[in-house]
């Protein structure tokens, strides 16, 4: 049975700056040196090139006749709370993005708790939208929360960037 492809955890880190070396717990697990500096992660995602995650909705595009190595789905995003609300999450995703459309991703998935809010304002704010929800048996199976199924064109979130891209160009080249 073929599943995964491959995945990569983007990780997101700063200098351990004076502020944040009070975040104890943070800092216990997190710090790394780096050239001689010390860095800590506060932020981070997997992408997997799988049709599927276990346990969890499976995304429906791109079809059945299509290449089935062009989906991937996010997991495991999280930011430091001591950092959140500062764009780090947004940038996460983004990164994500383009590392997908190196692997040749076209279609990008997130699975999302239906309450957890501040996850799916990310998520529609960097593109996703709604494709389906688990039933509420499942997640009862489960014991969790049921989850949404978030989807992302990449085909056309790429067309907007090279958009963008041009814009920029001609604004700033
Ligand atoms: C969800 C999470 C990753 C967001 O990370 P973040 O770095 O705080 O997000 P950003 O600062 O990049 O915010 C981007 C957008 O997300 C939305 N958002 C993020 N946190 C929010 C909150 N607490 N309440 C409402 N909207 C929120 C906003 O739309 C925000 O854009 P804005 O700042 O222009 O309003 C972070 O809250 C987290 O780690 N939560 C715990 C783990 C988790 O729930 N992971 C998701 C699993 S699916």
């Amino acid at each position: 049975m073929i599943n995964f492809q491959r995945v990569s955890c983007i990780n997101g880190t700063v200098p351990l700056f004076p502020s944040l070396a009070s975040a104890e717990e943070l800092c216990s697990t997190c710090k790394f040196v780096e050239d001689g500096e010390e860095r800590v992660v506060v932020g981070s995602l997997d992408l997997n090139q799988c049709l599927w995650l276990p346990d969890e909705l499976t995304g429906k595009r791109p079809g059945v006749n299509e290449s089935s190595h062009t989906r991937a789905y996010l997991s495991n995003v999280c930011v430091a709370k001591e950092l959140q609300r500062n764009g780090l999450g947004y940038s996460l995703v983004d990164k994500s993005k383009k590392l997908a459309r190196e692997w040749g991703i076209t279609d990008l998935y997130v699975h999302v708790a239906i309450n957890n809010e501040a996850a799916q304002k990310l998520y529609n704010k960097c593109g996703f939208v709604y494709e389906s929800e688990e039933p509420a048996w499942k997640a009862r199976f489960l014991g969790r929360p049921r989850r949404l199924l978030l989807w992302l064109d990449l085909k056309k979130d790429s067309l907007f960037k090279d958009e963008e891209d041009e814009l920029g160009e001609i604004l700033y080249g």
